[in-house]
């Protein structure tokens, strides 16, 4: 089963500092973002994890390349634990597809057609760090519960701030679980189905990728896959697992990744 994690955004919001450094590379206490989220992949049972990049973000994929020089002179000069760090980063099972233009997260899913081939799937934005690294094994076992049916993460926010986010509608099956029966993205506050984000944690059977072939532009003019994520109830199960806001920490501006920066900062060196 691959992981795919969407990264051919331009990072407006970092602008300038994105530039010349991808979104993805921005520093997270001491890692670049991304690769949080590809051992979050790994730690889902992911057999590969599969970055949909942009052709002109090659700073990503030197960092997961191997560069057995800096290995040998980092143990030269004894520092054996950076060069064991460096070495695993370099051999993680990580693959490259490309997104030519960012037409959409639709369309950045359906570029590793190749890769799913006939598999369900997991969808990780890049966002977001689950430092917790277990909520796609919780999705995974609600849908192994539902036949394999979709799950996706959502989360809680308050009504005014639905518009910035994909929106379920469902019925509550227990504690922490709804069946969904309608996805809209970024709706109107007033046209909101519910309080319900899309959190950006999906686990999507192989059909979806099947329905993204003729994905059309909508919301904001891009290629979405919530319109496909709704179009799939017509067929198959979807279940939303509602998660804790703690949860997750976002890095999507530059407020929020640098109160990311703090808070895991804290957490792994605090007193
Ligand atoms: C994307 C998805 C949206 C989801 C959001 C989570 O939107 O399209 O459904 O709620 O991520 O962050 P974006 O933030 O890329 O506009």
């Amino acid at each position: 089963m691959k992981a795919l994690i969407p990264a051919a955004g331009l990072g407006t919001r970092f602008l300038p500092e994105t530039k010349v450094v991808p979104k993805e590379m921005l520093m997270v206490v001491d890692r670049p973002v991304i690769q949080y989220v590809v051992e979050e992949g790994l730690a889902s049972g992911a057999d590969e994890v599969v970055i949909i990049n942009s052709p002109e973000k090659k700073d990503i994929e030197r960092h997961f390349q191997p560069d057995p020089e800096l290995v040998q002179t980092l143990r030269e000069r004894g520092k054996g634990d950076r060069a064991d760090e460096v070495e695993r980063i370099g051999n993680l099972p990580v693959s490259f597809v490309y997104e030519k233009e960012p037409l959409g997260l639709g369309d950045a899913v359906h570029c590793a057609v190749e890769k799913t081939g006939n598999e369900p799937f997991f969808v990780l934005l890049g966002d977001v760090i689950v430092p917790g690294n277990d909520m796609l094994n919780r999705m995974k076992a609600i849908s192994d519960e539902h036949n394999g049916a979709n799950v996706i993460a959502v989360l809680p926010v308050p009504k005014e701030e639905v518009s910035r986010f994909g929106v379920i509608s469902g019925t509550q099956v227990s504690d922490k679980v709804w069946k969904v029966d309608g996805l809209v993205e970024k709706p109107p506050v007033e046209e909101a189905p519910s309080n319900l984000s899309v959190f950006g944690r999906y686990l999507l059977s192989p059909r979806i990728m099947e329905l993204l072939v003729d994905a059309k532009p909508t919301t904001g003019g891009e290629i979405q896959l919530t319109d496909a994520l709704d179009q799939v109830l017509q067929e198959e199960e979807m279940y939303a697992m509602v998660i804790d806001p703690d949860e997750g920490y976002d890095t999507g501006t530059p407020q929020t990744w640098l109160d990311t920066n703090n808070r895991l900062y804290e957490k792994r060196f605090g007193k």
